[in-house]
């Protein structure tokens, strides 16, 4: 039996600087419950691999040589941890990590490997997506999923906060802990995943899901200059300032809605009555937006500057995520018959 505080698993991949999409969605999540549950909070670094086929590791001059591969992944991952520290994650109460600092996600996702079946991983979304986008899909996007059963079951999550996109993600991890129990007995708990209602689908600046990959993303530690630009792409109708508009099919409006404040319910009152202009809207939107990350940016301006005190940090709580994964595959390890004493 477990005694203690619950325990909450979640992790973002360094693919690029993170998006308040990333923030709203899941990262914020993490530091709001950092006191209540026992927190393991990881950079994906492993899963981060999966885009180096695609070229998305590359630096922006779109050379991706092994070298600069290996450069950008490894200073996503700084980077990441920098910004886990900005957004308020405290290393004092979180476990914070890098995944390749647990090789024992590696070989859980192995054993997991060999009791799924291959039409089951083929009928994921994200597989299907990457499929219909890439010739040759690799063997690391397919088995995606699995590594990230073992990322969430090795530490015993009880809960795990991410967005709408990952929510599969989280079902293929319940299906993967029932069946290693089934077949071995009960080792790993049954984690739910928290989808936090409002914020499941940040929409991106062209109202799609904000994403690195569609480019629609305002970055979590943008400056005031990229905001402004950011918001101000934001496509409209050609309504005039004193016509009543639709709240709910305005683009600007649906990103109005992160920042619910005592503003929000006249804003609203003016969209629906007449006498407000989209121009207004979002430069009200670009300032709500600069309010909310000026400090996050100066803290992480401040964190950046010792680049070193962040890699310590992230040295120890790999050591500490890896006692905790060790002791958790010895049990595993006997259950399959990986170790003479049983
Ligand atoms: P990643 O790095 O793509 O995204 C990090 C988190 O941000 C959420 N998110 C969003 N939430 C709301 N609206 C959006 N527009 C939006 N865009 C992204 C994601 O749902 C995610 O929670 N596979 C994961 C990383 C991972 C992981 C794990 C997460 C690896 N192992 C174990 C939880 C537990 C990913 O690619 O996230």
């Amino acid at each position: 039996m477990r005694t203690g505080k619950k325990i909450l698993v979640s992790g973002v991949k360094p693919t690029g600087r993170p998006h308040i999409g990333n923030y709203f969605g899941a990262m914020k999540q993490m530091v709001d419950m950092q006191d209540e549950y026992d927190c393991s909070i990881f950079i994906a670094d492993l899963h981060a691999l999966t885009s180096v086929a695609s070229g998305n590791l590359a630096n922006s001059s779109g050379d991706d040589s092994a070298l600069n591969v290996a450069t950008n992944l490894a200073q996503n991952t700084l980077d990441l941890a920098i910004d886990y520290l900005a957004i308020g994650l405290d290393p004092k109460k979180v476990t914070l990590y890098k995944q390749s600092d647990t090789p024992q996600v590696a070989e859980l996702a192995w054993i997991f490997n060999c009791i799924t079946t291959m039409p089951y991983l083929s009928r994921a979304h994200a597989f299907k997506d990457a499929q219909a986008k890439e010739k040759e899909t690799t063997v690391g996007v397919f088995d995606y999923p699995i590594l990230m059963s073992a990322d969430i079951l090795l530490p015993g999550a009880d809960i795990v906060p991410v967005g709408m996109d990952q929510k599969q993600h989280i079902e293929i991890a319940r299906d993967t802990a029932e069946k290693f129990n089934r077949i071995f007995g009960e080792t790993f708990a049954m984690p739910e995943p928290l989808i936090t209602k409002d914020v499941a689908v940040v929409p991106g600046t062209d109202g799609q899901k904000m994403s690195k990959s569609y480019g629609n993303t305002i970055g979590l530690f943008a400056s005031d200059e990229e905001i402004l630009k950011a918001v101000m792409k934001i496509p409209t109708d050609s309504k005039g300032v004193d016509e009543p508009k639709n709240p709910d099919e305005c683009k600007v409006f649906a990103l109005h809605k992160l920042f619910a404040d005592a503003d929000l319910v006249d804003l609203k009152s003016r969209y629906e009555k007449g006498g407000i202009g989209y121009k207004e809207s979002k430069e009200i939107l670009a300032r709500k937006i600069s309010a909310f990350i000026a400090p996050l940016r100066a803290k992480r301006e401040k964190i950046a500057s010792d680049p070193e005190y962040v890699i310590d940090l992230l040295i120890a709580g790999g050591k500490k995520a890896q006692m905790k994964a060790e002791k958790k595959m010895e049990e595993v390890r006997k259950k399959v018959g990986l170790t003479f004493n049983q």
